[in-house]
């Protein structure tokens, strides 16, 4: 299968066009996971925008599939993630499917309690949008769209995230509780891949605590990234990368809703054993970007 790789300029201003975002708004950021699970876990629909994003890796005459990435789904035909996740790849490896709604990796149909979720939905990349002036050798405007060869239905399970709008687009969020959520691993003592989705509870720190890690100076930080963490033993790690950063606020003539402020990007390798802070990129930097490539 060919997939299109679209390059787009990085826009100051929001462009209008022709989505009907209001029937987005509608729907966006809303939560169904009850919150008595505590810990690490998901609750099931908690988050029904994550994606899970599959690479093909061909190896000879051998294909393997691997999930090294997340997404969120920000309308019914695009996931957005990390540019590092989709493009920059190796020669003989591409993203090949998307899945919305999973929850539980090893499960088919994921249930909790006594209550089940429908099957994950499952789509193909119609077109991949990376920005023009995305460099990986800097780690700069790490962010991509994935567009859907079908749109996504709206369930339970699988629902958009609200795009920040307003005055909080201009809100840095410094020193607030954020929430990341990923199937990466969760223990770096023992890292494997979570089977059920995590989420970890973080707070959003100076980007100067990200430019002194030395493992990160040579990357180039700006506006468009945003430092979080530095809580021994919690951190975004291998496999969440791409993955939602989110913070439920109040949104107008709405009330509470998860609003997508960040994409997991660029951490050290030992993730949450040195209590080091990791890198995401700042979602609302990139909307007139978003608002152009989606219109
Ligand atoms: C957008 O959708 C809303 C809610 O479904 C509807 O009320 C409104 O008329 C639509 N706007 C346009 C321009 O189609
Ligand atoms: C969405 O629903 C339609 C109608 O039931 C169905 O044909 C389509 O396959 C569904 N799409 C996905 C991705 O499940
Ligand atoms: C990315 O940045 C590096 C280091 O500054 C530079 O050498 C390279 O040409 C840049 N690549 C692109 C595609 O702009
Ligand atoms: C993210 O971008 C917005 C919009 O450009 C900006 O107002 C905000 O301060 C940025 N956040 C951080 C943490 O730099």
């Amino acid at each position: 299968m060919k997939i299109f790789l679209i390059f787009v300029s990085i826009l100051t201003e929001i462009a209008n066009g022709k989505t009907n975002w209001t029937r987005i708004n509608d729907v966006c950021g809303v939560s169904h996971g009850d919150r008595i699970i505590g810990g690490t876990k998901a609750a099931l629909g908690q988050y029904p925008w994550v994606a899970h994003i599959g690479l093909l890796k061909q190896e000879r005459n051998d294909h393997k599939l691997s999930y090294e990435c997340g997404g969120s789904l920000i309308h019914p035909k695009f996931v957005i993630s990390a540019a590092h996740c989709v493009y920059g790849l190796g020669n003989n490896e591409r993203v090949a499917t998307i899945k919305l709604g999973e929850h539980n990796l090893e499960t088919d149909i994921d249930c909790e309690g006594n209550h089940c979720a429908d099957p994950p939905q499952v789509f193909y990349p119609e077109r991949i949008y990376v920005p023009r002036e995305y460099n990986d050798t800097k780690l700069k405007h790490d962010i991509a769209l994935i567009e859907l060869d079908e749109p996504a239905n709206f369930t339970r399970y699988v629902l958009p995230v609200c795009l920040p709008s307003g005055d909080m687009i201009k809100n840095d969020l410094m020193s607030m509780m954020v929430e990341i959520t990923g199937w990466g691993y969760f223990d770096i003592d023992d890292p494997v891949s979570s089977s059920i989705l995590n989420v970890v509870r973080l707070p959003v720190v100076e980007i100067e605590k990200c430019k002194e890690i030395k493992q990160l100076s040579v990357y180039e930080f700006s506006k468009g990234q945003m430092c979080v963490g530095g809580i021994k033993g919690k951190d975004s790690c291998n496999g969440d990368s791409g993955g939602p950063l989110v913070k439920a606020m109040s949104m107008d003539n709405y009330g509470p809703r998860y609003i997508l402020f960040g994409l997991v990007s660029v951490g050290v390798p030992s993730c949450g054993k040195f209590s080091l802070p990791a890198v995401y990129t700042n979602v609302s930097h990139y909307l007139p970007w978003i608002y152009d490539v989606i219109n």
